[in-house]
């Protein structure tokens, strides 16, 4: 419980192994935030770090069944990791909804894109008519280019940016109050993304919904985000505002993530692969999982877990260096 008026979702001590062949893959250790509401806070780091798991665990979406999570995650206040499923039935959608990374996948391709926009509607016990209403105003909401014609199409007959907004036009119908994005502009082109990014923000600015924003790209963190995680193989090394972490990065990871990052193009900058490679999850050894590839590196870091340390009430990262990395200094 906490008695923080504004907080939504906290996540208290997540963990996620999947069960494999050779024994349990670490995917999400130890990962502790929160999601005020109304907050735009994303979640970065490289492909396989983690990111999806964290996004599907939170409702118990992990599609293969394998998975066995420890921690507590909760949403107004409410442990939400001990629901039922028909508990969690409820909050899906409904308080939280999901963009997933493909819409396709998302999106039935036998009806048309409205009639399932409308059937999100239609559970609120409206009729047809003005649910049909209404999915033509949320079509005008997500900027969907010739909204009445477009309702009737099908997700073949539709671009990707076009995809793209009928998910988040679902997701609107619903009214939730964390949206979760899980990477929903990577397969678009810049100028769609930047589009979609707007939507989404619009969306936190008019109804005041939360969201938690999954991506590869620190040029839309720098745009439309008020806080950060960055993410390293499964675990989140650094937390803060947008200032900080762009500002004053103190972990090695993040200090090496803005260095590769050229000067000039800082906001428009994809995340990009530094050298050496992430440990294997697999391999359960104590020790920072940077270790590795950390050029500040000494024995302790690779035999024990290294704390996570408060810059500011906003701010931590995860190392045994007391005053991380300085890089104005
Ligand atoms: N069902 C599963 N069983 C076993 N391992 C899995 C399963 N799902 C994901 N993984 C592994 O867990 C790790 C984290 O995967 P996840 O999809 O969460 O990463 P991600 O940060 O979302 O990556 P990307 O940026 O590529 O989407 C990866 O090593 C991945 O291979
Ligand atoms: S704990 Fe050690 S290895 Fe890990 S980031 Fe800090 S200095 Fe580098
Ligand atoms: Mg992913």
């Amino acid at each position: 419980m906490s008695n923080d008026k504004n907080e939504l979702l906290r996540l208290d001590h997540l963990c996620v192994d999947y069960k494999v062949k050779d024994g349990y893959l670490s995917a999400v250790k130890d990962v502790s935030f929160t999601i005020n509401k109304g907050e735009i806070f994303a979640i970065v780091g490289e492909s396989g770090c983690g990111k999806s798991t964290i996004a599907h665990a939170i409702l118990r979406l992990l599609p293969e069944h394998n998975e066995v999570i420890t921690g507590n995650v909760w949403f107004n206040n409410e442990n939400i990791n001990e629901y039922t499923e028909t508990q969690l039935e409820k909050v899906r959608g409904r308080q939280i909804g999901m963009i997933f990374q493909n819409p396709l996948d998302s999106l039935n391709p036998v009806y048309t894109t409205g009639s399932q926009v409308q059937e999100g509607i239609l559970l609120d016990n409206v009729s047809r008519e003005d649910a049909w209403k209404k999915v033509i105003e949320i079509y005008k909401d997500v900027k969907m280019p010739d909204a009445e014609k477009r309702a009737k199409s099908f997700p073949h007959e539709m671009s990707g940016g076009m995809r793209q907004r009928v998910m988040i036009g679902m997701m609107l119908a619903r009214n939730p109050q964390l949206l979760i994005a899980d990477e929903p502009t990577t397969a678009l082109d810049v100028t769609i993304e930047a589009q979609i990014l707007k939507i989404i923000k619009s969306l936190r600015d008019e109804f005041n919904t939360a969201v938690m924003m999954i991506t590869h790209n620190f040029g839309l963190v720098a745009e439309v985000a008020d806080k950060v995680a960055v993410m390293y193989a499964g675990e989140v090394v650094e937390t803060g505002t947008v200032f900080d972490i762009f500002d004053e990065p103190k972990h090695p990871y993040t200090t090496r993530l803005m260095a590769a990052l050229p000067r000039m193009t800082k906001a428009e900058g994809r995340l990009q692969t530094i050298d050496g490679s992430v440990p294997r999850l697999t391999e359960h050894k104590s020790g920072c999982r940077f270790a590795n590839r950390c050029t500040h590196a000494t024995e302790q870091c690779k035999t024990q877990d290294p704390p996570m340390r408060e810059v500011s009430p906003t701010h931590s990262f995860k190392c045994f260096m007391e005053q991380g990395v300085d890089i104005n200094g």
